[in-house]
C-alpha cells in the first residue's frame, strides 16, 4: 500500500488514505506523515475508527502525550475529552452544567495547551460519535497570516514574547476557575513567532490563549494581539471539517489554530478524543533560551 496524499489548498491541510493507523504503521509510513504535517500543518484521515488503546499507540510515533489536568473530565489521563457525555454513564449532560460551560471555552479560536509550559507539537482528535448537524472543528493557517503581514507588522512581531493564560481565555468566555483549578494553570511565555525547523517557515502563535505582550502596556499589546488573530482568521482562510465517525485529523499547534462550532448539545451526541504531544526540542532555540533569561533576570531583581 503506498500511500497518498491529496492537499486542498497548496500548502495547508492534506487528506492521507491508502494507510492503516489502526494496525500499526512502519517506520517509512509515519516518515511520509511527519514531513506532511511540515508541509501542510493538518492531515485529515476517514474510516480510521480508533478506540483508546490505538489511539495511545498512534500518538506515541509523534512524541510524548501529555497529561491532561484540570477541568476536563479526562483529567489524570493523557486524553482531553471533548463530549457532551458523562464520562462515567455515557448520559447527555445538561446545557447548563459546569462541563459544558468550560467546553465553550473551545468556540474561541486557538491552539492547544499553549497555556502549558511545554510548547505543543500536534494534537490527534478522533471522531467517535458524531452529531448528525454541526459540531464541525474550523482550521485556520498562522503560516499565511504570517506570509501576509505587511512588513511593519512582521518586523514588529520578530522578537515579541506573548503570556499566554488559561485563566483569562476561560474568562472571556464567562467561566471562572476555583483558586484550586487556577493554580494548575499559571500564566507561561511562549515566542510570538514559530519557525519550522525543517521548513523554514514561520507562523505566529496567538489565538484565545493569548493574553498579554511582555514589556508592552496591556491595551497596546491586546490591540496587536486582537489585530494579528482578525488577521488569521478572515472566512476564506477557513477550512471547516465536517466530522464523520472514524475520521482522524492531525494538526499541527505550532502553524494553525482551530476552534470547535455549536451543535444541539441536547439533542445530539458527540463523542471526540484528543491526545496533545509535547514538543520539548523547542526549548533549546534561542527564542526559548531568551525567555529563560528573561524571567530569571526579573526572579533576581
Ligand atoms: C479542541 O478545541 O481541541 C477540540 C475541537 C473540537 O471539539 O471540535
Amino acid at each position: 500500500m503506498s500511500v497518498r496524499i491529496e492537499p486542498v489548498r497548496p500548502d495547508f491541510v492534506a487528506r492521507v488514505s491508502d494507510v492503516d493507523l489502526v494496525n500499526g504503521m512502519d517506520d517509512s509510513t509515519f516518515a511520509l506523515l511527519r514531513r506532511a504535517l511540515d508541509d501542510y500543518s493538518i492531515l485529515v484521515f476517514a474510516d480510521q475508527p480508533m478506540d483508546d488503546r490505538c489511539q495511545i499507540e498512534f500518538s506515541s510515533w509523534w512524541g510524548q502525550a501529555e497529561p491532561t489536568k484540570g477541568v476536563n473530565p479526562a483529567s489524570g489521563t493523557v486524553f482531553a475529552r471533548q463530549s457532551n457525555l458523562d464520562i462515567n454513564t455515557g448520559a447527555i449532560i445538561p446545557p447548563d452544567d459546569r462541563r459544558m460551560a468550560y467546553q465553550t471555552g473551545n468556540y474561541q479560536w486557538h491552539a492547544d495547551s499553549t497555556f502549558k509550559p511545554l510548547p505543543s507539537l500536534c494534537s490527534i482528535l478522533t471522531a467517535r460519535e458524531v452529531p448528525r448537524e454541526g459540531g464541525n472543528t474550523e482550521f485556520v493557517s498562522t503560516r499565511t497570516a504570517y506570509d501576509t503581514l505587511s512588513d511593519e507588522l512582521r518586523n514588529t512581531v520578530e522578537d515579541l514574547i506573548v503570556e499566554h493564560d488559561l485563566s483569562f481565555s476561560r474568562g472571556r468566555v464567562g467561566f471562572t476557575f476555583t483558586p484550586e483549578e487556577a493554580a494548575l494553570h499559571p500564566p507561561v511565555r511562549h515566542p510570538l513567532l514559530q519557525v519550522n525547523p525543517v521548513t523554514g517557515r514561520r507562523s505566529l502563535l496567538v489565538g484565545a490563549h493569548a493574553a498579554r505582550i511582555v514589556g508592552w502596556p496591556l491595551e497596546k499589546g491586546r490591540a496587536l494581539l486582537d489585530e494579528l488573530l482578525a488577521h488569521a482568521t478572515t472566512p476564506q482562510a477557513i477550512y471547516s471539517h465536517r466530522w464523520r465517525h472514524g475520521d482522524v485529523v492531525i494538526w499541527d499547534n505550532r502553524s494553525t489554530l482551530h476552534r470547535a462550532t455549536a451543535y444541539d448539545a441536547a439533542r445530539f451526541r458527540r463523542l471526540m478524543q484528543r491526545t496533545t504531544i509535547g514538543n520539548p526540542d523547542v526549548l533549546n532555540t534561542p527564542a526559548y533560551q531568551r525567555i529563560r533569561a528573561q524571567q530569571t533576570s526579573t526572579d533576581n531583581t
